[in-house]
């Protein structure tokens, strides 16, 4: 059998039975425990469904992928690191969760949490560019995401608005993880007085845990240069894709696009942008200090927590409690 994951769509249910004791069950869910509803979206290789589960009535998203089509196109890889990257993931606010997985003679589903608002980049191109506050708001919420999949060892590797979903709440979801990279397990760093030098640990982020995440992927515009020239990406490329992000939020644009992909690696690897005018000079600061082509040399995720573009974001909990901002 091609696919790894038989078996292991699960779910738990506990019942009370006549003695009053507690039984519980392992269920496994399958296609006739939805009814599915209007298409969310659709790829290459899958559609995605908003569906309902008929016990509960809690509604999801459901990515039907065609069995077929990616041993065809050779993607089995592609769809085995989406399921074990939002499997590691686990839960949090931030990041579209994974329910169960089943399948049947033809297609594989991921039952993923529903976010009813769709891309964030939808909102952008109806506002044209977000203010200020907006901004904030957002791409505070993308960070916070962002250090939670690095801590979990997860490089996305495409970030972009049109993976940044929004629930009902506006509160941001991180989807798409078919392209990341799951760094292995971090070493201990070494112990007091272990080593030849004692000197203290210092992440380096060009040496993830001996990870660069090889080969070419990501989407042309929020490419970092060391992927273009080293070949290898790093937790600072998810970063890098994170001031384009900023950027284009503030401005309606990407900073690098071009007519075609070859031109915009020429300008990302020359680090050819131009901010608009009017641009917030402190956001302005912000990007400067993203866009930069050392991947060593960017801002780490703590001290953009503490750029004063930031200022007055609680980080933490509260983040994914306050109320969004109205678009503007
Ligand atoms: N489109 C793709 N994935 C989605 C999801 N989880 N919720 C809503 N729309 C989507």
């Amino acid at each position: 059998e091609e696919w790894k994951d038989r078996g292991a769509a699960v779910g738990v249910q506990r019942d009370i039975d006549a003695n009053g004791n507690t039984i519980t069950r392992v269920v496994k869910k399958g296609v006739k425990d939805f009814s599915f509803g209007r298409t969310l979206g659709e790829g290459s290789y899958s559609t995605v469904l908003a569906a309902t589960d008929r016990t509960t009535l809690k509604e999801y998203a459901i990515k039907v992928l065609d069995k077929r089509h990616i041993i065809k196109e050779k993607k089995v890889k592609y769809v085995n690191i989406e399921k074990n990257t939002l499997n590691r993931l686990g839960e949090h606010p931030g990041v579209v969760r994974l329910y169960y997985t089943f399948q049947d003679e033809r297609s594989l589903y991921f039952v993923l949490d529903l976010a009813a608002g769709g891309e964030l980049l939808g909102f952008l191109k109806r506002m044209t560019t977000f203010d200020e506050e907006c901004t904030r708001y957002y791409s505070a919420q993308i960070l916070d995401t962002i250090e939670y999949m690095h801590s979990k060892g997860v490089i996305h590797r495409d970030l972009k608005p049109e993976n940044v979903l929004l629930d009902d709440q506006m509160r941001v979801k991180i989807t798409d993880f078919g392209t990341a990279k799951i760094l292995d397990p971090p070493k201990k760093p070494p112990q007091n007085g272990d080593g030849p030098s004692g000197m203290p640990y210092h992440g380096d982020p060009m040496e993830e845990d001996g990870s660069k995440a090889n080969s070419f992927v990501g989407t042309a515009e929020y490419v970092s240069p060391e992927l273009l020239t080293d070949k290898a990406a790093c937790k600072a490329s998810d970063l890098w894709a994170f001031g384009c992000i900023v950027f284009q939020l503030l401005s309606g644009r990407p900073p690098f696009k071009a007519v075609n992909e070859y031109q915009t690696f020429q300008k990302i690897v020359g680090l050819e942008y131009e901010f608009p005018k009017g641009f917030p000079p402190v956001a302005r600061d912000l990007v400067e200090r993203l866009l930069v082509l050392d991947p060593a040399k960017r801002l780490n995720i703590e001290h953009i927590k503490n750029h004063e573009f930031f200022d007055g974001i609680e980080w933490g909990r509260t983040l994914w409690k306050i109320k969004a901002p109205r678009l503007k």
